[in-house]
């Protein structure tokens, strides 16, 4: 068997211990079995930058950050065009798997590569998918890996951040990864004691942000720490166009966090607000434990289903257990936070605001 695997889309903590798991899966599970890397992702695979690897690459790596193969975004929109037809990207691809006779191809990313991943599915290319990203908005697997090392990243910040701002007595905006959903936050928003926590799935008003630091002081606190996701947006925000939005952001420099900062001092917070944006020590270092456990099962769950030959599925945590999804049954669906769900009512109990 010819087996070829890439990690597409922004990398995470991770990707190497799930190659690892693949590898030592499939050398035990498919004996003979050649595994070739793809360069840089899909765009390896574009230019046929595939090379054999031999176990000793696989070895050492189960604590590595980033991805031993490179990677590279490569958006949906450049593989498809309107109407459905192939561009000569994506055909170049399936050319080169079929040249090459390779008989699965194992993709390592995020929704968007898993909609490219589905496409070359549909036409003809036998894959098997791995749900990678510290955003954890995978549809179908309760969680994706890299989501608990960004979250353990993330909380790291949050602590610090927490003993300077009780030293000082200020308010301090941190604002975390995460695209369009909150889970980083939330999660790590929860692990820290942070006071208000800000998610795209709960659009927040800056005047009860700040009615929260006025009770803390009340209270004799004197300081108060907001999480904030980077896809948090105010009920006016949410409100405005795609173009309004991009506006607003490019006066803003770049991110809503800084708006909100601005408010609050505009209206009349009592203590400084300093801003604290982690941005990409969030997805770097080495996996938690945790993430090293769900990459090596869900590792060796996509060696079992090549060694079996069932493709177009993605590897899953589901509960206690690692299952196979079909791609088409989650391609093109977003696990967001339910603003119902019982993580948010428990938070609330807590006594944590989302300034709503
Ligand atoms: O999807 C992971 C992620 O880190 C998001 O949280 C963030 O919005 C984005 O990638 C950053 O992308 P890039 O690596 O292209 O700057």
């Amino acid at each position: 068997m010819k087996i070829a695997m890439l990690t597409s889309g922004g990398d995470c903590q991770g990707l190497n211990p799930a190659l690892r798991g693949v590898a030592k899966g499939l050398y035990r599970l498919a004996p003979g079995v050649e595994i070739y890397g793809v360069t840089g992702g899909y765009d390896g695979l574009v230019k046929n930058n595939l090379h054999l690897m031999k176990p000793e690459d696989f070895s050492g790596i189960l604590r590595q950050g980033g991805t031993i193969l490179g990677t590279t975004r490569q958006p949906f929109k450049t593989m498809v065009l309107e109407g459905g037809e192939l561009t000569s990207k994506a055909e170049q691809m399936i050319a080169n798997y079929q040249r090459s006779g390779i008989d699965a191809l194992v993709i390592l990313g995020g929704n968007g590569t898993q909609k490219t991943a589905n496409l070359l599915y549909e036409n003809g290319v036998n894959v098997v998918f791995l749900p990678k990203t510290i955003d954890n908005d995978i549809f179908g697997t309760d969680v994706s890996f890299g989501f608990d090392s960004a979250v353990a990243k993330a909380t790291d910040v949050l602590d610090a951040v927490h003993s300077t701002a009780e030293a000082h007595g200020r308010v301090f905006v941190v604002e975390l990864m995460g695209h369009k959903v909150g889970w980083i936050t939330l999660y790590a928003g929860i692990a820290s004691g942070s006071d208000v926590i800000l998610i795209p799935e709960i659009p927040y008003e800056p005047e009860r942000v700040l009615e929260e630091v006025n009770a803390r002081n009340m209270a004799g606190k004197g300081f108060t720490i907001v999480a904030i996701a980077e896809g948090a947006a105010t009920k006016d925000e949410r409100k405005l166009s795609k173009k309004q939005k991009n506006s607003l952001m490019d006066t803003a420099g770049g991110r809503l966090a800084n708006r909100l900062q601005e408010m609050l001092e505009e209206q009349g917070s009592p203590q400084e607000v300093k801003l604290v944006v982690p941005g990409y020590y969030q997805r770097g270092g080495e996996p938690t434990p945790t993430d090293r456990v769900l990459c090596s099962r869900l590792g060796a769950k996509a060696a079992e289903l090549i060694a079996e030959r069932r493709f177009g599925h993605m590897v899953a945590s589901v509960g206690a257990d690692i299952v196979s999804v079909p791609l088409k049954d989650v391609v093109g669906k977003l696990k967001v936070i339910e603003p119902d769900s019982p993580v948010i009512q428990e938070a609330r109990n807590l006594g944590i605001s989302f300034g709503d």
